[in-house]
């Protein structure tokens, strides 16, 4: 037997043995009483009774024992030509000191604070400093609108946010400060502080009595200790796209996190304490927490923060520059950025100018990948290009090659088999087990492996409702896919209406949502189209109200502005279609599936429900007319 088949084994067999010993890896204030509790059915909890910290097991215990003079964070801003690396000894004492900052400000243990920054190390001071008081951080990603982050303020309901004055990207400065404001004013719910980092590029505007400046709030700060927190605190909210306008709060705890993803490191990614590992993704997302931040601290690793994107921060080879530069031992990033690169730089001729030799494998995750880009990073790189799946959900690989425990043969298209921890299956819609090769809903069998989340932020019934009812005894995925004769998965596509662009997920719910609030639009629809470079793109169509007689042209601008203003940027909205009818079927609900297929010029069946076939055909004229269908 494999030492991957052994260990995946024993996982299953015997979890409370197989985590008990990983969690050896972690420091604990005290031990738990049960490794799993089932408090009621399909519900779990890791490590109950267990007492720990996060921010201790991520810095104080590495300081103590030798590593301060260590990296911690490199941070390699390409967009402002900075760089700077933190050490753990650094790292440590600003945390402790902002650690203070939030506890003079009115936060404390279980309090939600808001963080929502650019990629700068102070986002990682922020983070960890939440996690020393037993605050509950919420991190929102910088290309979301205003009103997206009131959604956010209202669910998490705040003490504090920690902002910036701006992000950069390379075309322009995002003033996050007016964005903050105006979602603040959105919102119901109002926090008692906002904390602001002033970057030299933009001067934010303070609220008197509200904000605080970072910068002077840290000069006079105190350094706090750590807050025990038990193992089933949560340690964190991460709000996703689902199907609706409203995104699902994720929560993660202390203990079943930190000990998964302590082990990650090493069975998963390979690597050793003290080597440099970088995850090119960006803190607002699950691979930013997991992989930039706590995966990296707490297994003694360096982890490297960029601020700049794959391409045109200067050239196609600004990965190559800082792996080389940084001697990167272990990557991690999205197909989108390699199918970027490849199309700038086809034959990975900038590849050559830099020295790789530390480099041992690339991962790759968020989105599916096409073997013609694992091909490719796979040639030109000669190391492991490893692809491997997760969710936000699941904070951590589902399936993946878990090269520190074996490399596996990689086959392009797939993510790996199941990893120690998951019991994945394929089920077909009476949740029987479908033959090897056979499409089906992936889900797995639970409990689930620490370090997943152990449910929504106030919304316990739509946990269960979404996640564990559609196949009882199981996790429900959301992706469809099948399982090899080897066991190794392939996920193929989504079972609901969420679509990924450029690795981001998104609802085409909360786009439609906006689209509706046009005043000339009756009904719409969006879809997620193939795009070569991001994967997917959205594309709406819009049906206008009897007698609306302006020009579709300007209807559509306007629709692609208020995506923009009200999702944001990262929706990458830019297409729709004025057309007669939607296709739906005789009870009423739109065929997106059957849209999407046209769209990508997919073979496809009539569906035996829709109510007027013709429609199909009038679709197919206006995705013509755009570019699409061919
Ligand atoms: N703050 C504000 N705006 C942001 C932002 C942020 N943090 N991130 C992206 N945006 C904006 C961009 O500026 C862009 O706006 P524009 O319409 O004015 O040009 C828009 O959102 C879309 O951004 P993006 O999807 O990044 O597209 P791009 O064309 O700028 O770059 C890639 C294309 C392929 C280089 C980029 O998508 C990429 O690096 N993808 C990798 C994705 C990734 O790491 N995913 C994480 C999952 S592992
Ligand atoms: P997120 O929660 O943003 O990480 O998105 C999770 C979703 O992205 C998954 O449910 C999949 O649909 C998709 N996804 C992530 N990684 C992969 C992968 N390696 N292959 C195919 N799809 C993936």
């Amino acid at each position: 037997m494999s030492t991957y088949e052994a260990t995946h084994r024993a996982s299953i067999e015997t979890p409370e043995e197989f985590w008990a010993k990983a969690a050896d890896g972690i420091d604990w204030e005290k031990r738990w009483y049960k490794v799993l509790d089932n408090p009621e059915p399909n519900i779990y909890r890791w490590f109950s009774g267990g007492r720990l910290n996060t921010c201790y097991n991520a810095l104080d215990r590495h300081v103590e024992r030798g590593r301060g003079d260590q990296a911690a964070v490199i941070y390699d801003s390409a967009v402002t030509g900075t760089k700077r690396t933190v050490s753990y000894a650094q790292l440590l004492d600003d945390v402790s000191r902002f650690a203070g900052v939030l506890a003079s400000a009115g936060a404390g243990k279980g309090d939600r604070i808001i963080i929502y920054m650019p990629m700068i190390p102070e986002a990682i001071v922020a983070v960890l400093a939440c996690a020393r008081i037993g605050a509950v951080h919420s991190v929102v990603f910088g290309g979301f609108a205003a009103a997206e982050l009131a959604t956010r303020i209202d669910d998490a309901q705040p003490t504090l946010i920690v902002s910036a004055s701006c992000g950069i990207e390379p075309s322009r400065i995002v003033e996050y400060k007016p964005l903050l404001d105006e979602a603040i004013e959105l919102a119901s719910h109002k926090p008692r502080h906002c904390v602001i980092f002033q970057r030299p590029q933009v001067e934010a505007g303070m609220t008197k009595g509200r904000d605080l400046d970072w910068q002077d709030a840290m000069a006079t700060a105190t350094a706090h200790d750590c807050v025990t927190v038990e193992a089933t605190d949560p340690l964190y909210l991460l709000y996703t796209s689902g199907t609706t306008g409203q995104p699902k709060g994720i929560v993660r705890d202390n203990g079943g996190h930190a000990v998964a993803l302590h082990w990650s490191m090493k069975s998963i990614y390979g690597v050793d304490p003290g080597e440099v590992y970088w995850a090119a993704s960006d803190i607002g997302w699950v691979v930013g927490h997991s992989y930039i931040i706590y995966g990296p601290l707490l297994h003694g690793n360096t982890t490297v923060l960029f601020e700049g994107k794959p391409v045109g921060t200067p050239d196609a080879g600004a990965f190559w520059r800082v792996a080389s530069e940084h001697k990167v031992a272990t990557m991690f990033t999205a197909p989108t950025a390699f199918r970027a690169i490849k199309q700038q730089d086809p034959d990975g001729k900038l590849i050559g100018d830099y020295d790789l030799s530390a480099m041992r494998a690339l991962f790759l995750a968020g989105e599916r990948c096409d073997p013609d880009t694992l091909h490719w990073a796979e040639d030109r790189l000669g190391i492991p290009v490893i692809d491997h799946w997760w969710q936000t959900e699941t904070g951590w690989a589902i399936a993946a090659n878990c090269l520190g425990l074996e490399l596996l043969p990689v086959k392009a298209g797939s993510v790996g088999p199941a990893a120690p921890g998951w019991d994945v299956r394929t089920l077909d819609a009476a949740g029987e087990d479908v033959a090897p090769g056979d499409v089906g809903a992936i889900a797995c069998k639970l409990p689930l492996p620490p370090g997943t989340l152990p449910g929504l932020w106030n919304a316990r019934e739509k946990f269960i409702e979404k996640y564990l009812t559609t196949f009882p005894g199981y996790y429900e995925t959301g992706d469809a896919g099948f399982i090899d004769e080897d066991g190794y998965v392939n996920v193929m596509s989504r079972t609901d209406d969420v679509i990924n662009v450029a690795g981001h997920r998104l609802s085409t719910g909360a786009i439609e949502e906006v689209l509706a609030g046009h005043p000339d639009v009756a009904e719409c629809a969006v879809i997620g189209v193939g795009d070569a470079m991001k994967g997917q793109l959205p594309l709406g169509f819009l049906v206008l109200k009897a007698g609306v007689d302006r020009s579709p042209d300007d209807i559509i601008a306007e629709t692609v502005r208020m995506v923009r203003e009200q999702v944001g940027p990262v929706a990458v909205f830019k297409q729709a279609a004025v057309v007669a009818r939607l296709p739906k079927t005789r009870s009423g609900k739109i065929l997106r599936g059957t849209m999407r297929q046209i769209a990508d010029a997919e073979e496809y069946k009539v569906p035996a429900t829709i109510e007027d076939a013709s429609v199909l055909d009038e679709i197919g004229g206006a995705l013509k007319a755009i570019g699409y269908a061919n």
